[in-house]
This record gives structure tokens, C-alpha cells and sequence, in this order.
């Protein structure tokens, strides 16, 4: 217990404070939500990209399969000399799909909040593209104010994939568009993927899964607080709940108490009645014309959608409106 405590860093110690702060502030208020960012350490993030390969959920495969299918036409988009700038870019397993066609890129910049992300994947990059210029941002894009020097005087394409706008609120998706539009600048695009309104049933398996993937990813945020804020939730006493809210055209993601039972988080007690939940996350869906009025609300035209045979999810280029 001593050895671990010396091995924390002050950032580790940041992180963990505003963990803190995140949960007893949700916790406190109604309704109850604790913001998504805190379901991805590092056991949430490996569950996630077994989400991504469950039969279920047809969003990852169905994206992967268009942008592979449209690579050679988005790069001509971009024109050569281009910067490519990624909006949470992760492992960049999906921007290599475009990296392999764009090969007259001048540089490629991945944003992210993970600096162990970025600085894995930016090395990755260099060994497998030798030519490529490689410029990673550490930050929240949600707030980032300018670019590296080297996308300067150069066209930029921004790519924000996996339908994570989606899991923004819809004025917040029109404040990641502004602020996106003012990074990539006149002449700037985005390339966007955003999961489509389509068949309840599907999309509620989707986030539903019959593995329990999907539940242990949310679950493992109770694990989370157990194991850094000295929570006592009792991992068998709640269960994940996601249905389709067609009204909102969002899936929403709880944690729902199965008993009345009080839970210690950080020297406090919190009650849950049976029943009472925990929102997680939102999962919004668009259809044609919700996508060209994000678009339009964030500074942007919709130029080209591209989709997938059964319309299930869709890429579309976003050219910067003048
Ligand atoms: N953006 C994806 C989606 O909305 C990924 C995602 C976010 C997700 N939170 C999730 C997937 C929770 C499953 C469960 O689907």
C-alpha cells in the first residue's frame, strides 16, 4: 500500500481528484449522471474495443467497411499536401484507413485526451508510415484553441469517427462543430461518422448484448470507484440499463439500483432506492436531415454522405461554409 502510494505521480493524483469531484457531484444531484470520459481506464477501454467486435454492435464494423470502401475518394477530396487532424484519436485504428490512401499528406495530427495513447500510436505511426510527419496534440478538443504550426498554410481535413458526436448533447455537438470549423479553417472539411436512426430492435441489442460485454463495460465503472474512491458498490446489487428513447432518438445508458441499499463513496454514504439509476451516457441517432442541420447549426455544409447497404450508419464530408 506505502510502494503504491510513493508511485504516484502528481498528475495520477490530479486525475484522481477530479474523479472524485465528477462522482460525489453526480452522485449528489438529480437526476444522478456520472460524465461518460470516466468509463475508459484502462480495463473500460479494452472492454470497449470488445464492444466494437461484438456481433451486436454493427457500428464499428459498418464504418471500418464504408470509410475502407471510400478511402481513395476521400483522399482525392483532400487533394494533396493535406493535414489530416483526428478528434480523439485513441489507437488511430480507423485514421490508418485514410492514412493508406492519403500518401501525399503533410502532416498527420491526432488529438487526444490519453497522452499513453497518443504518444503509443504517434510511434506506431512513424514505424509504419516512415515518410508521414506525425504532430500528436495531448488535450480535450472539446476546448482546444489552435493546431500545430505544420498544418498551417495547408488544406485541413478533420476526421471524427465512431459516431462520437453521437454521444454528445446536441448543443454540445454544435459547439465541437464551431470550434472544429474555426480549427480547420476557410477551405477546411470534416469527415464525420454518425449512426443512424434505424429499426428499435437493433439498436437496442446494439447496447444490449447477449455476451454481457456491454454491461460489464458499464459495471466496470462501479468497479472504478471501488477501487479509487473506496466505493462499496456491490457490483451484483445494480445492473446496466439501455433502452431507446425514440422521443430524444438517443439510446441512453444508466446504472439501475436492483435493491434499496446505501453505498460508501470516499467517506460518504449515498442511498439508492430499488430501482433509482445512474445516467451514463447518451448515444444520439441521426437521419439525413438531422446531420445537414448539425452541419449547418456547427458552420458547415454537408457535401457527400456515404452509407452502408443496409443505411444502418453513414460517413459524411462537412466542407466549411464560407
Ligand atoms: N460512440 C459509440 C456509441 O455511441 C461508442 C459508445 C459510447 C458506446 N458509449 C458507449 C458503446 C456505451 C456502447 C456502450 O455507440
Amino acid at each position: 500500500m506505502n510502494g503504491m502510494l510513493l508511485t504516484l505521480d502528481a498528475p495520477e493524483t490530479a486525475d484522481r481528484e477530479e474523479f472524485r469531484n465528477a462522482v460525489i457531484d453526480g452522485l449528489t444531484r438529480r437526476p444522478r449522471a456520472i460524465p461518460a470520459r470516466f468509463l475508459y481506464d484502462a480495463r473500460g477501454s479494452a472492454l470497449f474495443d470488445e464492444i466494437c467486435e461484438l456481433p451486436e454492435y454493427y457500428l464499428t464494423r459498418t464504418e471500418t467497411r464504408i470509410l475502407a470502401e471510400r478511402a481513395g475518394e476521400i483522399a482525392r477530396l483532400a487533394g494533396p499536401g493535406a493535414a489530416l487532424v483526428e478528434f480523439g484519436s485513441g489507437s488511430s485504428v480507423k485514421s490508418r484507413l485514410l492514412l493508406d490512401a492519403m500518401n501525399e499528406l503533410s502532416v498527420y495530427t491526432p488529438i487526444d485526451i490519453s497522452r499513453q495513447h497518443l504518444d503509443l500510436s504517434a510511434a506506431q505511426l512513424r514505424r509504419d508510415y516512415p515518410g508521414l510527419r506525425v504532430e500528436p496534440v495531448c488535450g480535450d478538443y472539446m476546448s482546444l484553441r489552435s493546431l500545430p504550426r505544420a498544418t498551417e498554410n495547408v488544406r485541413r481535413l478533420g476526421f471524427f469517427p465512431g459516431s462520437t458526436i453521437g454521444n454528445l448533447e446536441p448543443a454540445d455537438a454544435t459547439a465541437f462543430l464551431r470550434g472544429a470549423r474555426r480549427l480547420l479553417g476557410e477551405g477546411g472539411a470534416l469527415i464525420l461518422g454518425v449512426d443512424l436512426r434505424k429499426d428499435e430492435r437493433e439498436l437496442h441489442d446494439a447496447y444490449n448484448d447477449s455476451a454481457g460485454v456491454t454491461a460489464a463495460f458499464t459495471l466496470n465503472l462501479l468497479r472504478r470507484m471501488n477501487r479509487e474512491l473506496d466505493a462499496t458498490f456491490d457490483l451484483s446489487a445494480f445492473a446496466h440499463e439501455a433502452f431507446y428513447n425514440s422521443e430524444a432518438g438517443r439510446i441512453e445508458i444508466y446504472f439501475r439500483s436492483l435493491a434499496d441499499q446505501t453505498v460508501r463513496v470516499s467517506g460518504r454514504s449515498f442511498a439508492f432506492a430499488t430501482g433509482e439509476r445512474v445516467h451514463t451516457e447518451y448515444s444520439y441517432k441521426y437521419d439525413l436531415s438531422g446531420i445537414e442541420g448539425l452541419a449547418r447549426s456547427g458552420g458547415f455544409r454537408v457535401t457527400e454522405v456515404w452509407t452502408d447497404e443496409g443505411r444502418r450508419f453513414a460517413v459524411a464530408c462537412l466542407r466549411a461554409a464560407p
